[in-house]
């Protein structure tokens, strides 16, 4: 059934989807890794393809920019069609010292000021994780590639131009990079018992005021596009 947001028919979308947050990246991937790619959305713009990635049917989708961008289209996956695996793909801001330009994050947990998690109306501060064995999979792939890469805590914000200029104290608590969608994704798994993970490349640097070319943002998403579509074959 189509949703509001969502044009495809179930079983249109395969159990594993790649979601960047530009749509056009997801053309891109579609484009460039996927045999047999078919456009199966165009509302909004948000286009999504499924196609075969080393005979492995995958999907690839944008989530659009925000938790709440994220929020919609990752829960309409999980429960409206049937998808079993989400692998968001996107780029990061470096927190800790040691995460460079280009570097790989991938986000074992995401710390945020988002309220997502207060709809679900817990007793206490939850703790949006992701799933083990997307995680080994990812590290496996990245080491296989040789990629340099950091596994730890992100911050999910819901703010890019930030009045608070809070980086700094996050730092200090051991989050390596900032971005703006995960906790939507893996609180959305979480409830769903389904399966999410994060894998970032370093865009910028905000504390140091450091950024990449257009073109080094191209390769360094090759890259991480690579480390994605491997994990979704090792599942
Ligand atoms: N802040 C939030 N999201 C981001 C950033 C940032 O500095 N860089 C890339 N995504």
């Amino acid at each position: 059934m189509p949703t509001p947001h969502n044009n495809a028919k179930k079983g249109d979308i395969a159990k594993t989807v790649l979601m960047p947050g530009d749509p056009l990246r997801a053309k891109f991937i579609a484009e460039n890794y996927l045999e047999d790619a078919v456009c199966y959305n165009e509302v909004r713009g948000m286009l999504g393809f499924t196609g075969k990635y080393k005979g492995v049917t995958v999907s690839v989708q944008g989530s659009g920019m925000g938790v709440p961008s994220m929020g919609i289209y990752s829960w309409e996956l999980f429960n409206e069609y049937d998808v079993e695996n989400i692998i968001r793909i996107g780029t990061a801001g470096a927190i800790a010292d040691n995460v460079q330009l280009r570097d790989i994050v991938i986000a074992m947990s995401t710390s945020t000021n988002s309220a997502y998690a207060s709809q679900y109306r817990l007793p206490g501060t939850y703790a949006p994780t992701a799933s083990w064995k997307l995680l080994s999979n990812a590290a496996d792939a990245a080491k296989a590639k040789g990629s340099t890469f950091h596994v730890g805590n992100i911050l999910t914000s819901d703010t890019f131009y930030d009045d608070a200029d809070s980086l700094a104290e996050w730092r200090k608590m051991g989050v390596l990079a900032i971005e703006m969608e995960t906790a939507a994704l893996y609180m959305n798994a979480a409830r769903a018992a389904k399966n999410a993970l994060c894998i970032l490349t370093v865009s910028d640097c905000p504390l140091k005021g450091e950024s990449t070319s257009a073109e080094e943002r191209q390769t360094s998403f090759r890259e991480m596009m690579e480390i994605a579509l491997e994990t979704a074959v090792r599942l």
